[in-house]
């Protein structure tokens, strides 16, 4: 689905769900900042219609969405109008943009080295259309969840012609209804040594770092339509390591930017903990350095860890809320953020609650609740956080303008003022 078939669905979503037309954000020519209208009065404790967090998005110019497990949705039930499952039926009520957490990584998607299964992700797409739904693209090339084949058939001899004949054939399959292509996934790691920040990935041992700007090239003639992201995780914190790594991917976009290399966006994914320092100044630097590339910014992985926090639900409900709360109060208003989307809708669903690591269990042994709907589908406090930071961003700015990347700067490696940054004067 490109920019406009959504924006006319959209806007049919928004009249079926009962928004005020004059509300839409969508075709208005930019105009002087007019006070935004008041959104229509919802029911009490309503989360639903014009109440959701998909509709205050949309008012905002902002898709909000969450990643999804395409297995799970009762695809037919949607296509009927009618299904009787809560996590199809949240998804369906409070998602104006989808992402599948793992559907369409290489190891879901390339069974064999010759064999595709596109079973999952084109139900995922199928989903999106019934949904008038956007959806991203997780993701072209990463160093995690390569199918188990790959380290005996990859060589230097063949690494590239595997890696663009994934991107052409999955990408070409969706082309024209991404709205984004994370196209590659985590490719800083500081502490792998490397002067360039780069992680040893076996994408970087095989073919050397120019496999990232292979992969953003082949992925732009594969889908001219979709911005192109370099998505990442620990570049949110102003502590000294998060800082560093800032640094390094924003050295890592300079200089695909000057090369040409058609990087659109940037995904900061926004795995939050609810206890430890919390995202700052930082950060908006960093997405205002991002915005003068002409660069989008999506957040594209929300959630809030609690395994170190004690206390009851509602203690973690608390503090989770706060964190949604600062941390989309800090980035949202920011005009080049163009996307918000969470690890999943419902802690029923989320790889917190499923992953047996130090890093993710609750001493206590009772479940995380990182995400705004609980295990039993009920919104908690941070569904509400999202929801008053959203509306909040809508008053703040105006979103409505697609950036076009700039051209290349002339001296793409002066120095700036990035703490960490192997540039910076400190
Ligand atoms: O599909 C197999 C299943 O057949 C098997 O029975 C089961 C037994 O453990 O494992 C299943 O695979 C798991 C898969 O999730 C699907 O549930 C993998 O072991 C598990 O490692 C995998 O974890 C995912 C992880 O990425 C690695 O791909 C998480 O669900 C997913 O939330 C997580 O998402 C990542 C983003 O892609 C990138 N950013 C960080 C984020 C969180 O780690």
């Amino acid at each position: 689905m490109n920019r406009r078939t959504f924006a006319m669905q959209a806007s049919a979503w928004l009249l079926a769900a009962g928004a005020a037309p004059d509300a839409w954000p969508f075709f208005r020519k930019k105009k002087k900042q007019q006070p935004a209208p008041a959104p229509a009065a919802p029911a009490l404790n309503s989360v639903v219609g014009t109440a959701s967090l998909r509709a205050h998005g949309l008012l905002a110019a902002l898709p909000v969405g969450c990643a999804v497990v395409p297995e799970i949705l009762d695809l037919e039930g949607a296509r009927a109008g009618k299904t009787s499952d809560p996590y199809t039926q949240t998804v369906l009520d409070q998602a104006g943009i989808l992402v599948a957490e793992n559907a369409m990584k290489w190891s879901a998607l390339r069974p064999t080295p010759a064999g595709y299964d596109f079973a999952a992700s084109d139900r995922l797409f199928d989903f999106a259309h019934v949904g008038g739904q956007l959806v991203r693209g997780h993701n072209l090339c990463w160093h995690e969840q390569l199918p188990a084949w790959f380290a005996s058939v990859a060589t230097p001899e063949n690494a590239a012609s595997l890696l663009t004949q994934h991107i052409q054939r999955v990408a070409g399959r969706y082309a024209g209804r991404v709205q984004s292509w994370d196209v590659v996934n985590e490719a800083v790691h500081p502490p792998d040594g490397r002067p360039d920040g780069l992680r040893n990935s076996p994408w970087l041992r095989l073919l050397g770092p120019g496999y990232i700007e292979l992969a953003f090239r082949t992925a732009a003639q594969a889908d001219p339509q979709a911005r192109l992201t370099y998505n990442d995780y620990d570049i949110e914190l102003d502590t000294p390591d998060q800082e560093v790594k800032r640094g390094q991917v924003l050295l890592l976009l300079r200089r695909l930017h000057a090369r040409g290399i058609p990087v659109g966006a940037v995904g900061i994914q926004s795995h939050l903990q609810a206890t430890g320092p919390q995202p700052g100044a930082g950060l908006v630097q960093f997405i205002r350095e991002v915005a003068s590339m002409g660069m989008e910014v999506y957040i594209t992985e929300m959630d809030v860890n609690t395994h170190a926090l004690p206390g009851d639900a509602a203690a973690q409900d608390d503090a989770v809320a706060l964190v949604y709360d600062r941390y989309l109060r800090l980035v949202l208003p920011e005009p080049n953020v163009k996307a918000c989307l969470t690890w999943g809708i419902t802690d029923a669903h989320t790889w917190l609650n499923q992953t047996p690591k130090p890093w993710a269990e609750r001493p206590d042994g009772t479940r995380q609740r990182p995400l705004p709907f609980d295990d039993h589908y009920q919104p908690v406090k941070a569904f509400y956080s999202m929801r008053d930071a959203i509306d909040a961003a809508r008053a703040a700015t105006t979103r409505n303008a697609v950036a076009a990347p700039t051209a290349p700067q002339q001296q793409p490696f002066v120095p700036f003022a990035v703490p960490g940054s192997p540039s910076s004067p400190h």
